[in-house]
């Protein structure tokens, strides 16, 4: 099959059942309800249970999307998780993921890009389809931000969010699919948005703990002002090199930190906020993990059909910037072309599961 293009073929979402409204952080940190809408536009956010993590979020999404594109976990190839809490400093998620699966042909890894995860996970695996290593990826965006949020903290909690957003990349010969992909970053401003301690440079200990720096710190003001222009920039530069212009974007659908950096973003290109997806309203700042959920909830709420353009972008710590513009695809109808190589060694694999002795 000539593999003209990457497409999504799959897509799926988990949020925790849980949900934390404004007024109960009122019980928590000194902040009111009408200070959030105000500042930030969300409403509530979704917290883990104890027995959840960023793996199994991630998986559920994973489940969930290769139902929708009619695959078999034996049959992923790749599976890339971007997130900025994992389980544990290693394994990766994927790996989790890729067990809990039973994807045992894939190959997988994290990427760490913190908000940006999810855009550079795609762009990392369009590139990998596009260049042929791989036929198709699980590019999963997870997080479990409640447990590196400093709950003291009222400038940081009231922001944040957990849950895990999941899409099927395959090579296609259809002329839709990944147009363009742009990624940034600006290492110079890595302590305005990040966890100081817990890494090897400040490994966790006492005194460590004592002083909090196992968990988020951030100056708002600069990261906001900073991801306005950014995400604009990277988003603009996404479109022109995909030859188009703002007019052919269907919808766009940026990173959800918050919901006046949003508009800020779509006030700067000139772009219409009807065409823009917002749900940080019921989510918060999920990281990595709010694009994908955010694409999943625009594609159920029919605001995306095939052939329409769609654009997401995001902005996170590092400073790490990205975008990229989509053709949608959708679901895959009929079924899929198989290469000999392919067709090959699942005969040998039906042969030996039969001669092997029981
Ligand atoms: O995904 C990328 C990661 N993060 C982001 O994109 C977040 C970027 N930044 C932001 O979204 C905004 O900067 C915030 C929502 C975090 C803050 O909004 P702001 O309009 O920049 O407020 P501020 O930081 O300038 O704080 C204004 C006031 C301060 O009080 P004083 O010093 O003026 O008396 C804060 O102490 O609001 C106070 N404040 C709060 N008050 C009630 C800060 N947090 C809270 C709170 N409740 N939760």
């Amino acid at each position: 099959m000539a593999r003209a293009n990457a497409v999504i073929t799959g897509w799926g979402f988990y949020a925790p059942s849980r949900v934390m409204t404004n007024a109960d952080l009122e019980k928590i940190v000194e902040t009111s309800d009408q200070w959030i809408t105000e500042r930030t536009g969300i409403k509530e956010r979704r917290i883990a249970a104890p027995d959840e993590s960023t793996s199994t979020m991630a998986t559920k999404a994973a489940e969930r999307a290769l139902a929708k594109a009619k695959l078999k976990p034996s049959d992923v190839e790749l599976v890339i998780v971007g997130t900025a809490s994992p389980d544990f400093v290693f394994p990766p998620v994927a790996s989790l993921v890729q067990a809990a699966l039973g994807a045992t042909r894939a190959g997988a890894f994290d990427v760490g890009a913190a908000c940006t995860s999810f855009v550079s996970s795609l762009a990392v695996a369009s590139g990998m389809i596009l260049g042929g290593a791989v036929r198709n990826a699980l590019v999963i965006g997870a997080e479990t931000l409640s447990r590196i949020v400093d709950w003291k903290d009222r400038g940081t909690c009231v922001l944040f969010g957990d849950g895990a957003g999941a899409v099927v990349l395959e090579a296609s010969s259809a002329s839709v699919g990944v147009q363009s992909t742009v990624l940034h970053g600006d290492g110079t401003k890595c302590d305005l948005l990040w966890v100081p301690g817990g890494g090897t440079k400040n490994p966790t200990g006492a005194e460590k703990l004592e002083a909090r720096m196992h968990y988020i710190r951030m100056n708002g003001n600069e990261v906001y002002r900073s991801a306005v222009k950014a995400m604009a920039e990277a988003a603009e530069e996404a479109i022109a090199k995909a030859n188009l212009t703002a007019d052919d974007i269907t919808l766009f659908v940026p990173h959800q930190a918050n919901l006046r950096i949003i508009e800020g973003v779509a006030k700067r290109m000139r772009f219409p906020m009807e065409r823009v997806f917002v749900n940080v309203q019921r989510y918060g700042n999920t990281s990595a993990a709010s694009v994908p959920i955010a694409l999943c909830e625009a594609v159920e709420a029919g605001r995306l059909k095939r052939g329409d353009k769609v654009l997401v972008a995001a902005f996170g710590a590092g400073f790490t910037w990205g975008a990229s513009v989509l053709e949608w695809f959708g679901e895959h109808e009929g079924p899929r072309q198989k290469s000999p190589l392919d067709i090959a060694s699942r005969a040998i694999e039906d042969l030996v599961d039969r001669v092997r002795p029981a």
